[in-house]
């Protein structure tokens, strides 16, 4: 049976464990569900030259894209440090390349919050943009 937007958020929170943030110490997990029902974690790997790190979104859907994957149904967000944790710009545009759906924020540390990437994202510009010169 596929995990409940609980048991995802609760996940990416475990792996926000794993996150390598020694600059910010705000640590954050990622968990992607392919529409495949596979899933993939990340977590943000920080760079002391800070513009390098990558955000958790970002390293659980290059574990995903290597695994083979195209399309993503959920991203779930968790994050140890602070009651909730948004993707910032730059994930949701990563997001909107793969096609995701739904993104589940954790909220406090037991609650969830559930969104469309379009009301995350709206208006946006995708592969389709591209039009026939992509
Ligand atoms: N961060 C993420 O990993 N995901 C987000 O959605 C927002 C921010 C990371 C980047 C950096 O390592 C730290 O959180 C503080 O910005």
């Amino acid at each position: 049976m596929a995990d409940s937007p609980r048991d995802l958020v609760a996940k990416a929170r475990r792996a926000a464990e794993s996150a390598y943030a020694p600059y910010s110490r705000f640590r954050v997990g990622a968990v992607v569900v392919a529409d495949d029902g596979s899933w993939f974690q990340g977590v943000n790997v920080e760079n002391a030259a800070y513009g390098s790190t990558v955000c958790a979104e970002a390293s659980a859907i290059a574990a995903a894209a290597t695994a083979g994957v195209r399309k993503i149904d959920t991203v779930a967000v968790g994050c140890l440090d602070v009651a909730e944790c948004y993707p910032c710009g730059n994930c949701r545009q990563l997001m909107r390349e793969f096609g995701v759906e739904r993104v589940l924020v954790q909220d406090e540390v037991n609650g969830v919050r559930e969104h469309t990437l379009a009301e995350l994202l709206p208006h946006s510009f995708g592969p389709e943009s591209l039009g026939s010169s992509g």
